[in-house]
């Protein structure tokens, strides 16, 4: 299928470059960024669930995998969501914007202090993630949120961080995810059952604000990028990307270039600050069993010394 795809984009290339006047011609090679279609086969993936999914997911296989990594288990609930969901593509003001210059902002403690906030807010694209607020750390971590990547137990639930200009891209990882986002969008009561932590009882944000991360984009992270194991020993817990992985991701498949701030983490210095807010440390990070931070840090290290991304911190 990818063959396919990429035919279909070579194809897609072509007609444009005959089609179109000399000048968008030059700024379209100028923003073609062939390392971020090399690492990602060239496949263009929609990177949000339409209300069309099923057909998308036949077509990629995903039908057949379970969450996270594909839409199996979570099908009924997709179903009630995406039907509820007005829009499943890039905000049209980023989309009009033919060279996306983004920067991701991951959560960590190296932004301490940083005073990278005005440079982060002069991207096109700033993508955020979890619950990393940006009221009262606004010179070290900007105040423009275009997109943030979170999961029921780490969107914001409190109207005092919404932000009118971000738009939420939902990563969905158990059936149980899904079930709250239907239960959300139907106006009815929310059940806490089968979270690791408390979910939000409320969606502070209008559901125009709202994307489901395609889990095509998940699968790719865990098993192309970073090559964890698709199964794992019943004494092991199994690993899953980061939320700070999983937004690169969606960064090299959404915009023209990536800088990255915050991604620092230093294993060894448990004593250090975790994230640029709160007071959990490194060591916080290094008990959870869920991660396999050093092939994080070893993928991002590639990815920085391949100037795939640029890092500013
Ligand atoms: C985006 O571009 C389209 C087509 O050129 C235009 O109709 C629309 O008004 C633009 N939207 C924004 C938000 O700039
Ligand atoms: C950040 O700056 C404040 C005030 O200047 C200082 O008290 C604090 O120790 C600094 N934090 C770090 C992590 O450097
Ligand atoms: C949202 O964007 C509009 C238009 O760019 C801007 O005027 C407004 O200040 C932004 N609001 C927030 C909360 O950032
Ligand atoms: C790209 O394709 C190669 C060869 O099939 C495969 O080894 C690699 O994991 C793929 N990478 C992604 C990101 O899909
Ligand atoms: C990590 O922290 C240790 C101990 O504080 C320090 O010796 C080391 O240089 C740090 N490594 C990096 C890459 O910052
Ligand atoms: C780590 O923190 C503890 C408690 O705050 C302190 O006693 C200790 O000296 C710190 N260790 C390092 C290496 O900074
Ligand atoms: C972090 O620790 C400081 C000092 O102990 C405390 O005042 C503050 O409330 C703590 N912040 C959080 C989010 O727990
Ligand atoms: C984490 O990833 C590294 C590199 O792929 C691997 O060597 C290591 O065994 C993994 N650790 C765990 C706990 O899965």
């Amino acid at each position: 299928m990818l063959v396919i795809i990429s035919v279909l984009h070579v194809f897609t290339v072509s007609v444009l470059l005959s089609r179109l006047p000399t000048d968008p011609i030059k700024e379209y090679k100028s923003c073609y960024n062939e390392k971020f279609h090399l690492l990602l086969n060239m496949s263009e993936i929609e990177p949000f669930l339409c209300e069309n999914y099923r057909k998308q997911s036949a077509i990629f296989g995903t039908n057949k995998v379970d969450l996270p990594y594909g839409t199996r288990k979570g099908e009924r609930y997709f179903d009630v969501a995406l039907k509820k969901l007005p829009k499943c593509d890039l905000p049209d003001e980023i989309r009009n914007i033919s060279c996306k210059k983004c920067v991701v902002v991951g959560n960590g403690g190296v932004l301490r202090n940083s005073t990278l906030g005005k440079k982060i807010d002069s991207y096109d694209v700033i993508i955020r993630m979890n619950d990393g607020p940006v009221l009262g750390y606004e010179d070290d971590v900007g105040q423009k949120t275009t997109f943030r990547l979170c999961y029921p137990e780490s969107i914001f639930a409190d109207s005092l961080h919404y932000d009118p200009n971000t738009t939420v891209v939902l990563m969905m990882f158990k059936p149980h995810d899904v079930k709250w986002l239907s239960e959300l969008l139907l106006h009815r009561t929310v059940s806490t059952y089968g979270f690791w932590r408390k979910p939000a009882m409320r969606l502070i944000y209008q559901p125009h604000q709202l994307r489901v991360l395609n889990p095509l984009i998940l699968k790719q992270v865990s098993q192309n990028l970073l090559n964890f194991p698709t199964s794992f020993p019943k004494t092991e817990k199994p690993k899953h990307p980061t939320t700070g992985i999983i937004a690169i991701t969606l960064a090299l498949h959404i915009c023209n270039e990536v800088h990255i701030a915050g991604f620092k983490y230093n294993l060894t210095s448990l004593n250090s600050s975790l994230h640029y807010y709160g007071n959990d440390t490194m060591s916080v990070m290094a008990q959870n069993e869920y991660h396999n931070i050093s092939a994080e840090q070893m993928f991002l290290r590639d990815l920085i010394d391949h100037k795939t991304v640029t890092n500013l911190t």
